[in-house]
């Protein structure tokens, strides 16, 4: 096995930077892009189009042919787990992607079931599902999507570490890791990443880092995504100190105020993912002392 060496710790750094929990996977969605090379990504669920659009990068910086497909409602409902939020998502989505990926990349602003009979049977390589979270709807989609999975293609999905509120995609991970090559990664939210059973397996580094069973390889990749993880946020801590220099520089020229507004919101929005983030963990404690032994 030659040193796994991936190109996102020679310097990616993701183009799109919006607030999302998939942030700790970014470097390792990069890298699965560049080394799997595949023909066809579809995504369930974008939303402000994290994931989405660091695998569109992905397909650019190493230069391969591929077609992507979001697939989202970008309409709010209250059952999606989510915050509310209104049109502005979607619009801000389409003229990235017009700018940047239109050549290759489609939205598809519809149901996840409406959108399935666009595709034919093993037509996609790699299918990202990170829609709604619970159980039954995760399963719903990994089961109406599978079949469109071509024989040795990849799925991931995301949150198969999250124990907040109704997410189900653990229990569905727990029950169809065995039933493929499987890996997981634990940090953030998790990433479970299955390869479908069939197809050709190309040898290629970090695919086989995945997919060969051996836990001790496992245990060292975690650990390096780990790590790649830290190093992403303290460059984008970098990036956001930087731009904030050069902004109040400005400001400070001209006597505005805008600057100001803004961090004001941004003060808020932390606090509140601050407290999404207390409640997990509060309840992965809550979860963990269930099982421990009862003493007498
Ligand atoms: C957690 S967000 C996606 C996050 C995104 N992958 C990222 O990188 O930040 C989930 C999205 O799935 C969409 N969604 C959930 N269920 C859906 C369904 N059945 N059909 C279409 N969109 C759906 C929601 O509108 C929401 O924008």
């Amino acid at each position: 096995m030659p040193i796994y060496f991936p190109r996102s710790l020679k310097g990616f750094l993701p183009r799109r930077k919006v607030f999302s929990t998939w942030y700790d996977h970014l470097s390792f969605g990069y890298d699965l892009v560049g080394a799997f090379q595949p023909s066809s990504i579809v995504e369930l669920g974008t939303f402000t189009g994290q994931s989405y659009f660091t695998f569109c990068q992905s397909v650019l910086d190493h230069e391969f042919s591929c077609r992507c497909y979001a697939v989202d409602t970008w309409a709010w409902t209250p059952d999606y787990h989510m915050d509310p939020y209104d049109e502005s998502v979607y619009s801000e989505v389409k003229d990235y992607n017009d700018s940047n990926y239109s050549t290759f990349s489609t939205l598809m602003r519809m149901e996840f079931e409406e959108a399935a009979e666009s595709f034919s049977d093993a037509s996609i390589d790699l299918l990202h599902i990170d829609g709604h979270h619970t159980y039954e709807a995760a399963r719903g989609d990994y089961e109406t999507w599978l079949p469109k999975v071509a024989p040795g293609g990849i799925i991931l999905f995301h949150d198969t570490c999250a124990r907040v509120k109704d997410y189900g995609v653990w229990r569905l991970w727990s029950e169809i890791r065995k039933q493929h090559p499987s890996f997981e990664f634990k940090h953030g939210f998790g990433l479970g990443v299955i390869r479908k059973q069939g197809g050709e397996r190309r040898s290629q580094p970090l695919l086989d880092l995945l997919f060969d069973d051996n836990e001790e390889r496992h245990h060292q990749l975690r650990n390096l995504y780990v790590y790649a993880s830290h190093l992403q946020t303290l460059e984008g801590r970098n990036r956001v100190y930087e731009n904030v220099q050069n902004r109040l520089a400005k400001e400070k020229a001209t006597g505005g105020s805008q600057l100001h507004d803004e961090m004001k919101k941004e003060i808020l929005d932390l606090k509140s993912t601050q407290s999404d983030e207390f409640e997990r963990i509060k309840a992965e404690i809550l979860e963990a002392r269930k099982r421990q032994p009862k003493r007498n």
